[in-house]
């Protein structure tokens, strides 16, 4: 499956993207907003293989319109409860800061609300991660917890924000979110 943004492409994951996903994690200042630790190319290879056959995961590749490999984006799929979290990361970081985030996450969004018809998407996200927490706020999310040194890295402790946005929420705010 493919879904178009205004800025990107979500396309399904290959097997040879997994190099250049195993790059971008050996990148500190990458990982540092990511729960993942460093990746092996095996690792990635397994993780796309099993991603692609497993119902429950929507993991996408982010193209730009230009058709270059930017970063991942994926919903982790509840079906019972009808709900899914979400994750995302763009590991070009030529491509920070310029919108790509932003129209990759409203298409997606608009995927799991409308086409896979969930009733709620919940992420977690380090407290310092000031960019992706504004993208979520500007998104509807709306946080809903926050969980005391919940992440150990390098010897300290971080805190992390749950964040959720339900379909109706959704809804209200469909017309501004679409349009960022
Ligand atoms: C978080 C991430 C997905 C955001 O995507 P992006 O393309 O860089 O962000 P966008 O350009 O779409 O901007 C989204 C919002 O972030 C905010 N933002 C952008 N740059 C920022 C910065 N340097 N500092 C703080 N906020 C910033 C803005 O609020 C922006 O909204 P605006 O259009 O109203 O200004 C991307 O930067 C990324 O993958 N970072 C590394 C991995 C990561 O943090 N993943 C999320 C883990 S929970």
């Amino acid at each position: 499956m493919i879904l178009r943004g205004r800025k990107v492409i979500l396309r399904p994951l290959k097997l040879s993207d997994a190099p250049r996903i195993v790059k971008w994690m050996a990148d500190p200042s990458v990982r540092k907003f990511l729960s993942m630790g460093r990746v092996t190319l095996q690792m990635e290879r397994k993780w796309i293989r099993e991603t692609n056959k497993d119902k429950n995961e929507k993991g996408f590749a982010i193209n730009t319109l230009d058709e270059k490999y930017i970063g991942n984006v994926g919903l982790h799929l509840n079906p019972k409860n009808k709900n899914a979290s979400f994750g995302i990361f763009i590991g070009d970081k030529r491509y920070w800061n310029s919108g790509y985030g932003t129209d990759a996450m409203r298409t997606i969004l608009k995927y799991g609300f409308e086409k896979l018809e969930l009733h709620k998407i919940s992420l977690n996200v380090y407290a310092h991660n000031q960019r992706a927490i504004n993208l979520y706020l500007d998104m509807g999310f709306k946080l809903a917890g926050i969980k005391k040194e919940d992440r150990y890295r390098n010897d300290k402790f971080y805190d992390t924000y749950y964040m959720e946005l339900l379909k109706n929420e959704w809804q209200k705010d469909k017309k501004k979110i679409m349009a960022l």
